[in-house]
């Protein structure tokens, strides 16, 4: 079963949008190898639109590979990434062309899924652009859902169509294994902001075998790429790797994993959150609290733990106060969490009843807590 938990790796378009190209992809996956990145659990390498020729093959029907991008042919690059331990992915539309104007998929849906399967893709990213008015949406994402399982080659489905429709009503139904539930992200703390809290109430539907994708991580992008906007400071950055891993949402780090420092590794490396975001059971968090834009979120783990993240989305500092009879633990139980700092280490004891933080603006908190007397 592919998607037990939530699909990590990293993906081309938020660095390099259509500058993509057989050199950059052999780079990435020799970064993922000696960063730690694809032995900490980031596996696939997926190439997003722009990779392919303007024009389908006239006598085949194919599409066909930029070779100005892609010289060698798409199974080149693939058996490279295959050799270094990772996932190969790929990228095509529902529609007729694809956002960028490359060919679409639309009416050539088993035609394409045979060519994934024989560059040795392992992952599909299917986007919504260009899809003639007349046709059915999930009628499409079911068409090419089989289309890979007629394939010969297990693929990861991953659906890209921005929430609509009510996307998360049918798109399990249609086998993808990741389904994109919002516009795409910018760098920038407001737009990672309005995705979060446009999802909240849609957690429910992500689950073991296909997951909400709130959109790739910009984290280590500080402005510069494809989805450069004003950029965020490590304090954002921080903030949105625990909601992340707080929502069970896919990781794909969008950030260019070449330039990335040690903070930026250390973390999207950070043994606890993935712990977090790759729970087996995968929870949906909740939200008790709120003030504003500020949250605090709840996950309950597997073996009795819980994860509490206190998350000030507001632009100023905030107090949060998260009351544990609010997580179904009243004070006459006897019982108060002991709760250890996911990003320190540290400890804070047996805490009873409450916990209240000021939390600085775009700032979080983050507990792995466990019920104690
Ligand atoms: C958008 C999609 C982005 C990216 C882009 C490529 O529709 O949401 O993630 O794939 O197309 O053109």
């Amino acid at each position: 079963m592919l998607s037990k938990t939530p699909p990590m790796g990293f993906n081309t378009w938020n660095t390099f949008g259509e500058d993509i190209n057989e050199t950059v992809i052999k780079e990435t996956a020799d970064a993922m190898v000696a960063t730690g990145l694809r032995d900490a659990g980031y596996e696939y390498l997926v190439i997003d639109d722009c990779w392919s020729k303007r024009e389908r093959d006239p006598e085949t029907g194919k599409i066909v590979p930029e070779p100005a991008k892609f010289p060698n042919g798409m199974k080149a690059v693939s058996d490279y990434v295959h050799a270094k331990g990772l996932k190969f992915g790929m990228y095509s539309c529902a529609g007729t062309r694809t956002c960028a104007d490359y060919p679409g998929s639309f009416g050539h849906e088993f035609l394409d899924a045979e060519t994934f399967a024989e560059y040795g893709a392992d992952f599909l990213k299917y986007d919504y652009c260009y899809k003639p008015n007349t046709a059915n949406g999930p009628l499409l994402y079911r068409k090419m859902g089989m289309a890979l399982k007629a394939c010969g080659r297990e693929i990861l489905f991953s659906a890209c169509n921005w929430g609509c429709d009510d996307v998360h009503t049918w798109i399990r139904s249609a086998g993808a294994h990741m389904f994109r539930s919002t516009g795409d992200i910018n760098d920038s703390f407001p737009s990672m902001r309005e995705i979060a809290l446009s999802q909240i109430d849609n957690l429910a539907y992500s689950a073991v075998g296909c997951f909400n994708d709130i959109d790739m991580l910009t984290i280590g992008m500080y402005g510069k790429g494809n989805v450069g906007s004003t950029g965020c400071n490590d304090t954002d950055y921080k903030t949105q790797f625990a909601l992340w891993c707080m929502f069970s949402a896919p990781l794909m780090l969008g950030g260019d994993i070449r330039t990335f420092s040690e903070k930026t590794l250390a973390l999207v490396t950070n043994k606890t959150l993935l712990r977090i975001n790759q729970d087996p059971e995968a929870r949906p968090c909740f939200a008790p609290e709120r003030e504003n834009d500020a949250r605090v979120f709840v996950k309950i783990l597997s073996d009795n733990e819980f994860a509490i993240m206190l998350a000030n989305l507001n632009d100023y500092d905030t107090h949060l106060c998260v009351f544990f009879e609010n997580l179904g633990i009243p004070a006459d139980s006897g019982y108060g969490l002991e709760m250890t700092d996911v990003f320190t280490g540290e400890s804070l004891g047996v805490k009873k009843e409450f916990l209240r933080r000021r939390i600085p603006a775009h700032d979080c908190e983050c507990y792995i807590c466990k019920l104690a007397k």
